[in-house]
């Protein structure tokens, strides 16, 4: 969507991974203070979305009204306090009747809640399918597209069908991103279907319209750390949003490690925006995979991503991965920290542990002495 935002993919914190209806206005704040104290928020993650359980009714002008319970001061006394913390706020409603959690959905509200959102200084808007009435998704979203276009207030708009009507072939026109898949679980079966799903839309994502694959459940305790970071790596370099989904109040140093690695992050917000996509599967069972994208810089992103139950050698050749095959590259490993030794020509083979993710940049050997190191 042409509303000069996500020009590259968002990041920030969502609070239904891991908190599902759990939430209160105190719980939101002490997620901006982490965000903040963590020193996450100065590396990009800016975004504080509440989602679902936020609302409780209509008052009688049929204005949306927050839970007493749980946001007794009003969303927009949350959008200050975390304003003032130089972050954004995002609130989550429904293309239907009802929310997945039947509160009140904004399906023929759009106008009345796209003013009331942006009288509260929202700055992001998730727009789930809960309840629809069976009406298609073309018919529903593109009113809400309007009446946040009307408000005047730039608004990230997240489109959340997941993936029912091929929404990369429509989405792009009216919203940021478009889920296209079902939810996300907290387990690797999960990754690996959701990425295979996403990676069919590839050519579709770009500047202000991404393909969003969900949330992040890094540091929810489902998976290995090794598994973690094959996650990190492939949504990084899917371009997918980066929206944290743990309690980052109670981080691990390995969540917090994956989360913060600013090298992956530069892929997923380098400023060509380019969805890398999967380029090879090989080894008997076919489950060791290359997934590669092109960087600004001539440069590429390449990760080298082991599904087997066996660690072994993946191997990226430049005519997969999209280099002309005589040009030496450098190779900056972005979880070691550091460059392979050497320069490479043709192809670069690495061992990769069991369920495990490498993720690369080659680099046009002649840009080595810009990149100092080696
Ligand atoms: C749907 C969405 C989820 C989440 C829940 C909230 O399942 O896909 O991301 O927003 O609703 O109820
Ligand atoms: C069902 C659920 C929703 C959401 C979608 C995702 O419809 O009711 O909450 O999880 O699946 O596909």
């Amino acid at each position: 969507l042409n509303n000069g935002l996500g020009l590259t993919p968002p990041m920030g914190w969502n609070s239904w991974n891991f908190f599902g209806c759990k939430i209160s206005e105190q719980l939101i704040q002490e997620m901006a203070d982490a965000l903040v104290t963590s020193g996450l928020a100065d590396i990009g993650y800016t975004y504080v979305n509440i989602d679902d359980c936020w609302a409780s009714h209509r008052d009688n002008e049929g204005n949306l009204v927050a839970d007493k319970k749980s946001f007794p001061s009003g969303i927009k006394f949350l959008a200050d306090k975390i304003h003032a913390k130089g972050l954004k706020i995002g609130i989550y409603s429904d293309a239907g009747i009802l929310t997945c959690q039947r509160r009140p959905g904004s399906l023929y509200h759009e106008l009345q809640d796209a003013q009331i959102f942006a009288s509260w200084d929202i700055d992001y808007l998730k727009y789930d399918n809960c309840f629809n009435l069976g009406i298609q998704p073309q018919n529903r979203y593109p009113s809400m597209a309007v009446a946040l276009n009307k408000t005047n207030r730039p608004i990230y708009f997240s489109i959340c069908e997941w993936g029912q009507n091929d929404p990369a072939k429509w989405a792009g026109e009216i919203g940021n991103s478009w889920r296209t898949t079902d939810d996300i679980k907290d387990k690797w079966q999960s990754i690996v279907t959701i990425a295979d799903i996403n990676n069919q839309w590839a050519a579709y994502a770009g500047p202000g319209a991404w393909n969003d694959p969900d949330m992040l459940e890094v540091g929810n305790g489902g998976m290995t750390f090794n598994e973690y970071r094959a996650h990190f790596s492939i949504w990084c370099l899917m371009k997918a949003p980066l929206l944290i989904g743990c309690d980052v109040r109670n981080m691990t140093s390995e969540t917090f490690e994956i989360l913060s690695n600013v090298e992956a992050i530069a892929v997923n917000q380098d400023i060509l925006g380019v969805q890398g996509s999967k380029v090879s599967k090989q080894g008997s069972g076919e489950c060791l995979e290359v997934w590669a994208g092109p960087l600004s810089g001539s440069r590429v992103a390449v990760a080298l991503w082991n599904r087997c139950s066996y660690g072994n050698n993946i191997t990226a050749s430049w005519g997969d991965v999209g280099i002309v095959s005589d040009s030496p590259m450098i190779v900056r490993d972005l979880w070691e920290h550091r460059f392979l030794s050497g320069s490479f020509i043709g192809n670069l083979t690495m061992y990769v542990e069991s369920h495990d993710c490498k993720l690369l940049i080659f680099i046009p050997e002649e840009q080595k002495l810009y990149y100092g190191e080696q």
